[in-house]
């Protein structure tokens, strides 16, 4: 009886240890939004601006005025643009790295 819940608990942990291994392996790897955006954005975007269409900054207050709103507003943004803005679909920016710079944007323009 004893050993039979001995044996159950380091199951239980056995795989618990296997599955955090698992996470931590497969977690991708920090993507370097700043760096994305001045690559893919910022031509269009500098500081957050647009040389294009000044009502369509990246301002959190902008942004939320034109329904874009939080990461995922502007990752459907990037997938699906407005006129004159680049289409951005997942050959040129994977999800992830979609995200990153949708972090960064969120984090850095106010
Ligand atoms: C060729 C110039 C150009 C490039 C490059 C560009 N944009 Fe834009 N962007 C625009 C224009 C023009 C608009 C306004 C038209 C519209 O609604 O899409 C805009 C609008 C936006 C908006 C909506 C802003 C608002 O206030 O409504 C977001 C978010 C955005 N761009 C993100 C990005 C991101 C992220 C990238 C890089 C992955 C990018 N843009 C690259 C020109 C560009």
């Amino acid at each position: 009886m004893k050993k039979k819940l001995i044996s159950g608990v380091i199951a239980v942990i056995v795989c618990f240890a296997a599955s955090s291994g698992f996470s931590a392996t497969t977690k991708a790897k920090q993507l370097d939004g700043k760096a994305l955006f001045q690559k893919h954005c910022a031509v269009c975007h500098p500081n957050g601006g647009n040389i294009i269409n000044k009502n369509k900054t990246l301002s959190v207050k902008a942004m939320k005025a034109n329904g874009v709103v939080g990461v995922k507003g502007i990752v459907a943004k990037m997938r699906n643009p407005g006129p004159l803005m680049n289409k951005f679909d997942e050959k040129t920016l994977s999800n992830q790295e979609a995200k990153a710079i949708a972090e960064y944007i969120v984090k850095s323009f106010k």
